[in-house]
């Protein structure tokens, strides 16, 4: 595996290849696991070269403690692509994803999906998670991106600013990967203890909960009762909105006839946990 750390390096490789080859790009902050490897392991099977970045992007972070608390582990991550076979690992410095500096970064007109649901909870979140995808496409001009279904916003949100740079790379989402008692696969799962580990799959059941309960109940009350779940569990929840899986706008109550998603934050052992399921 090549190890670029400098973004002309990355061009002036990639500038010859491009002709003749496919490329799929996974971005990533690193802390790299199973669900990372799910979606390397698509890009291997659909490109000729695929490229894995480790950056943690300090203007997606709207708390500085959850910025510097991020678990950076980056020779554990090195072993992990070596093994899955990654071409590229591109590992910057903020200063070059950052040549204008961090406070004069490009902003993206995305509408109400800045401020819906997560963003309402995290201002300014999805324009730097939009600012630095859109530097990293402009760098390595992917065929194909590759991103997970855990961050259901974040993909409507590269969705739209894929549209608004007209851009030619191709947006692929995957499954999200859980572990057997339903967690859902996060770096930030390294942060817990080994009890909060096992407390943490509470988040899923409280969704499924939910979900199963869509034709007997009103969703206000299946949510209070999801929340007492969370609670006896040592949760904190944040939020559990119900959705249209299109528009990502918010429902008050189960509609049949459209597509629905439950998104949902909650913190356990201080950690920020999200997860959402089709209902
Ligand atoms: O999902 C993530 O890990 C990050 O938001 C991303 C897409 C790598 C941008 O920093």
């Amino acid at each position: 595996m090549y190890i670029f750390k400098e973004r002309e390096a990355l061009i002036k490789y990639l500038e010859p290849l491009r002709q003749e080859n496919t490329i799929g790009f996974i971005p990533t902050m690193g802390a790299l696991h199973q669900g990372h490897g799910t979606l390397i392991e698509a890009s291997l099977k659909e490109n000729d070269i695929t490229i894995c970045s480790v950056f943690v992007n300090p203007t997606q972070f709207n708390k500085k403690s959850d910025f510097v608390k991020y678990p950076q582990v980056l020779s554990d991550d090195i072993l992990l692509l070596e093994g899955l076979k990654t071409d590229i690992l591109f590992t910057p410095s903020a200063e070059d994803m950052y040549p204008d500096g961090q406070e004069n970064m490009r902003k993206y007109d995305i509408g109400d999906l800045e401020f819906v649901l997560e963003g309402e909870f995290r201002p300014g979140h999805f324009q730097g998670v939009s600012y630095i995808v859109d530097e990293f496409i402009q760098i390595i001009k992917p065929t194909n991106i590759y991103m997970g279904e855990k961050d259901f916003q974040q993909v409507a949100v590269i969705k739209k600013v894929l549209e608004l740079t007209q851009s030619k790379t191709q947006l692929v989402s995957c499954p999200t990967k859980r572990q057997e008692d339903g967690l859902a696969m996060s770096s930030r799962n390294m942060r817990l203890t080994e009890e909060g580990l096992i407390k943490a799959a509470t988040l899923q059941r409280a969704l499924q909960h939910i979900k199963q309960g869509q034709h007997e109940k009103s969703f206000k009350s299946l949510l209070a009762e999801a929340n007492q779940m969370l609670m006896d569990n040592d949760f904190e929840l944040e939020h559990i909105i119900l959705c249209n899986a299109n528009t990502l706008e918010i429902l008050e109550d189960f509609d049949q006839d459209i597509p629905m998603r439950l998104v949902s934050a909650a913190f356990m052992e201080g950690v920020r946990l999200i997860d959402n399921i089709a209902i």
